[in-house]
């Protein structure tokens, strides 16, 4: 585990001694954390006296002060998503993400089982210092468990006063509306959410021109933001965004959530210290994964959920930090490490991703819906002893018309690009399309062999032969 390289940590609730700082997961420990009275008993809802004991634009500077980067695959800074809503413009609204489907993913499930509480305080704090007029909490279809308990959090807030009108007595009244989806990963894309809440079929709205901050829910200025994103806020309340910005690094503050699965000792979800903490230290480390399982060796890890570029042993050096692991080919995304040790099929590996991705394309554009199909029907194929060795370029073929030059490979080079574009360029509306290629790219471009292994060569024979 990389030490702390700032000293000591600042003493502040949620921080415990010797230990790594806790913003978001304090209370996991305790069997009761999802109740009311365990949150009050652990400084819950203090965040929001504080904020509502200062004026909204001074609450919105600290959140922009202390770089709380979206949690949910992007990383936009929640501060400076917050400033993008047009002044005057009425109703306005939060949306909270958490759809969470990515493969590999599921932290926001644990914050929302978990501590359903401080969710709804983060989702008050955004609220009042963005100046938004209601709240969605849009919760994926799947999470029986999470809805359960923020609904009896809901009204055990509402209860105390803590959410509806005149909050704790002040002038500032919101109300915070539960959603269940019915489990469409694509419904996890922001504008696909938002047409999924007005009812419509969750599928993503062209962007450019409008963004949900200016056009989103019922056509009003809206922010969407994920659901770790916004658990950040209490703690940053409690504590200022000095001491937030005190833990990580200037580019990466904080700590952020990680969902470890696949072939490591100790899976799970850890809370690591942004920007610092290499994967490595994640996969490797004591107190976290504690290395490979069975004494086997690391063949590949994905870094950032299942649609991401993988990574090799050889980048295992490489800390949660945006700015290093973008160039590096890949991306942090959702938060979520799936491990591939040396016993791993990787053929079958990619198909299992691909497979995925192709199943729930929502069908709006041709280079997804027929690409991913595609891949699958390919890829298929080959894992089933029944491919031949064209098919193998002619997935790179597939992958290109979905986003052409996004990954460096031998056709690439042809065409004269080398670099790793990030984000890529794509010919599809959202990512979906573009998740789909990627495991398929990572796999065949780190582990052509075991490819190879699985397909007939062809042999063409000349035309003039079979003149004769
Ligand atoms: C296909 C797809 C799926 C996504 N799934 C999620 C998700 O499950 N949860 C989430 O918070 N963001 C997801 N996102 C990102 C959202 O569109 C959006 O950027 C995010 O919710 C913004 O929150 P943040 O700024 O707090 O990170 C997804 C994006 C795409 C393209
Ligand atoms: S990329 Fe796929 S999932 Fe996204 S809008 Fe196009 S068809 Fe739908």
């Amino acid at each position: 585990m990389t030490s702390n390289p700032g000293g000591t940590w600042p003493h502040a609730p949620g921080f415990i001694e010797g230990d790594r700082p806790r913003i978001v997961t304090s209370r996991f420990e305790y069997e009761d954390s999802y109740t009311l009275q365990r949150y009050l008993a652990t400084d819950g809802y203090s965040g929001l006296r504080a904020a509502l004991g200062r004026p909204a634009t001074e609450v919105h500077d600290e959140v922009k002060n202390a770089t709380v980067l979206g949690r949910g695959g992007a990383g936009f800074p929640a501060g400076n998503k917050w400033g993008l809503t047009p002044q005057g413009v009425w109703p306005r609204y939060l949306v909270v993400n958490g759809d969470e489907s990515e493969p590999g993913t599921y932290k926001d499930r644990l914050l929302m089982e978990r501590d359903p509480h401080q969710l709804i305080e983060g989702c008050l704090i955004a609220c009042y210092a963005a100046g938004l007029s209601q709240c969605f909490l849009y919760v994926r279809g799947e999470m029986a468990l999470a809805q359960e308990r923020i609904a009896t959090a809901l009204n055990e807030a509402y209860a105390a006063g803590y959410v509806g009108k005149n909050i704790l007595g002040s002038k500032f009244s919101v109300d915070i509306v539960l959603h269940w989806g019915a489990g469409a990963y694509v419904v996890g894309e922001e504008t696909a959410l938002i047409e999924s809440l007005e009812g419509n079929r969750g599928m993503p709205r062209l962007k450019p021109p409008y963004f949900p901050a200016a056009i989103g829910l019922y056509g009003q200025p809206t922010i969407v933001n994920n659901v770790e994103t916004l658990a950040n806020l209490p703690w940053l309340l409690r504590n200022g965004a000095e001491a937030y910005t005190a833990i990580g690094t200037a580019t990466s503050p904080g700590t952020r959530m990680v969902a470890v699965s696949g072939h490591v000792k100790r899976p799970g979800v850890y809370e690591i210290i942004n920007g610092i903490t290499t994967f490595r230290d994640l996969l490797y480390g004591e107190e976290f994964c504690q290395g490979i399982r069975n004494g086997n060796e690391l063949k590949a890890f994905v870094p950032g959920g299942g649609s991401a570029p993988w990574f090799t042993p050889d980048q295992l050096d490489l800390p949660f930090e945006a700015s290093q692991v973008g160039p590096a080919g890949s991306m942090l995304g959702s938060g979520a490490i799936m491990v591939m040790d040396s016993t791993t099929d990787i053929p079958r590996a990619a198909l299992t991703l691909t497979r995925f991705y192709a199943h729930e394309s929502c069908g709006k554009c041709t280079p997804c819906r027929e690409g991913g199909t595609w891949l699958e029907r390919i890829l298929s194929r080959v894992v089933d002893g029944k491919g031949t060795d064209a098919d193998l370029d002619q997935m790179f073929e597939v992958g290109e018309s979905i986003c052409p030059g996004a990954f460096p490979h031998a056709s690439n080079e042809k065409l004269g690009i080398t670099a790793v574009p990030f984000p890529y360029r794509m010919n599809t509306i959202c990512f979906v399309g573009p998740s789909a290629y990627a495991p398929v790219h990572s796999a065949l471009t780190l582990f052509r062999e075991e490819f190879e292994a699985r397909v007939t060569k062809r042999t063409l024979i000349p035309v003039t032969a079979v003149a004769q």
